[in-house]
């Protein structure tokens, strides 16, 4: 993966992935087909103005792959809000990211892009003075559950419930290391 300037974070080049797939920043122009991939991924779907609210809000972090040569195609995105609240230990506030969704559209699944989008908006978004990142996470998605033990999140627990459908989360956590 290189790095690029502007709205391209990085250029990902992996040998299997083809057509070659570019990691960018989101654009207003792309909610339809971030909305869209949602849709086709994920059982929960959001209205167009929530997407519009978190781009307006987390501009550098909300990430979109896109086909290199037909940057108007999207294949997967990644999007995180920011909180402050009060730490585990003490009444300090901290800063937490808080991942609102990740998909990959199926075909292009297993090639490593989720890794890349969601690597790469980690980074973008530390410069908030993050502590911690965290999910939710269907206790039945093993898929994403392997994706984030693999980047090191850790499950701190569970929602009971998390869900409309009644389907529990697990609650993981990837916290910054400060030394
Ligand atoms: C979960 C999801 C985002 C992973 O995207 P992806 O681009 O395929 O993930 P990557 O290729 O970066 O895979 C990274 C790791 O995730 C795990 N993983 C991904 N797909 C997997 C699968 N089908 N089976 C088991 N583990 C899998 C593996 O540990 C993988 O590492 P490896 O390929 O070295 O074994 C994708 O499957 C998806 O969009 N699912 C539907 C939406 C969703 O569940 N989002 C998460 C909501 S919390």
């Amino acid at each position: 993966m290189g790095t690029d300037k502007d709205t391209q974070t990085s250029i990902f080049n992996k040998s299997k992935v083809n057509p070659p797939i570019l990691i960018r920043k989101c654009t207003l122009e792309d909610l339809d087909k971030v909305k869209e991939v949602n849709e086709n991924e994920l059982p929960e779907d959001y209205p167009f103005f929530f997407y519009k609210s978190i781009l307006d809000n987390y501009p550098d972090s909300f990430l979109v792959a896109s086909v290199k040569n037909n940057p108007n195609e999207i294949r997967g995105y990644v999007m995180w809000r920011v909180e402050r609240m009060p730490s585990k230990n003490s009444l300090r506030l901290v800063n937490k990211a808080h991942l609102v969704s990740i998909a990959v559209s199926e075909d292009f699944q297993r090639l490593g892009i989720a890794s890349a989008l969601l690597s790469d908006s980690m980074l973008a978004i530390k410069k908030k003075k993050i502590n911690e990142y965290v999910l939710e996470v269907r206790v039945s998605n093993y898929r994403a559950i392997n994706l984030y033990e693999g980047l090191n999140f850790k499950t701190e627990g569970i929602k009971k419930k998390y869900y409309r459908d009644g389907e529990n989360a697990y609650y993981m956590v990837y916290k910054v290391n400060k030394h």
